[in-house]
């Protein structure tokens, strides 16, 4: 895949790593970002040797929010038109599992970016945000909307009309953050995460995050039936065998991802 200007792409084992890289604007995603981003998490979706994907930023910053000065000449029909920021939600389209390390500011479309992911860990110097009022507009990648689900309206409204940032601690106790970790371990950890998820069964780490993710979409009772088909499913795969068998064998399992 690439060549990429502004994002790097490693592979570690059955991770891929995937870095944010425009320093000097604080990862500030301008379009050129989104495209890389969205075709480089697209290519990985793809690949069968992929099994977990962990986006990060720099220690400063996540990403410091969509790209002001990109933003700034544009009008209503240029933004319409082009459909200003559309491709983001490719994103939450993808199938293999998405861990964000945030580190620093994750502000505006960059804590969007961390909440289109499965999983958010934390460094203890994360500041998060929707500060976008303060600049005459709100949200645009969906942090209305996401971050009200994760934190329930009382604090996803005060952060979005005052502008006011949380820090990790408040972040993790609000439930936007699975954990936080001291800023110096947080991409080992992040990378543990994702070789421990992409060690599971291919197959069923998809199955589990569409269930998750359902929980979001649709009733109690429809999720609940949404579940159990995955579940009967997941009975046709080798990896269920494998699975079970290695747990009466007393022996760590084997995944063929299938
Ligand atoms: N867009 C464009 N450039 C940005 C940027 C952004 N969102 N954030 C930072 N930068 C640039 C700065 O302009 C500066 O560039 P220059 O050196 O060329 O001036 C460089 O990055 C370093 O930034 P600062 O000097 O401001 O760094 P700081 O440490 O003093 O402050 C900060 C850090 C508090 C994060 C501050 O940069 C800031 O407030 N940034 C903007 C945060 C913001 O409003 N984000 C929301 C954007 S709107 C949005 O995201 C819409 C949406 O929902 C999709």
């Amino acid at each position: 895949p690439g060549p990429y200007e502004t994002i790097l792409v490693e592979r570690k084992g059955r991770t891929a790593l995937l870095t944010l890289n425009r320093p000097k604007a604080l990862n500030a995603l301008n379009l050129q970002v989104m495209n890389e981003v969205v075709a480089a998490t697209e290519v990985l979706d793809r690949d069968p040797d992929v099994g977990c994907i962990v986006l990060t930023g720099s220690e400063k910053a996540f990403a410091a929010g969509a790209d002001i000065k990109e933003m700034r000449p544009q009008g209503y029909m240029d933004m319409y038109l082009s459909d200003w920021f559309t491709a983001w939600d490719r994103l939450a389209q993808l199938r293999t599992p998405t861990i964000a390390a945030v580190s620093g500011y994750a502000l505006g479309g960059g804590c969007e970016l961390a909440m289109l992911c499965d999983i958010l860990l934390a460094a203890d110097s994360a500041v998060f945000g929707q500060p976008e009022i303060k600049l005459g507009v709100i949200p645009g990648i969906g942090g209305s909307q996401r971050l009200t689900r994760a934190v329930g309206k009382a604090k996803a409204m005060e952060l979005c009309l005052t502008g006011r940032t949380m820090d990790a601690a408040e972040a993790e106790r609000a439930g936007l953050v699975s954990r936080i970790v001291p800023a110096g371990e947080l991409l080992a950890e992040a990378l543990a995460v994702a070789e421990t998820v992409a060690g599971m069964s291919a197959p069923v780490a998809m199955m589990a995050k569409e269930a998750v993710n359902r929980a979001f979409e649709t009733t109690l009772a429809e999720g609940v039936r949404f579940e159990r088909r995955l579940f009967h499913a997941v009975f046709a795969t080798a990896d269920q065998k494998e699975g079970m068998a290695a747990f009466a064998e007393k022996r760590p399992p084997e995944f063929t991802h299938r």
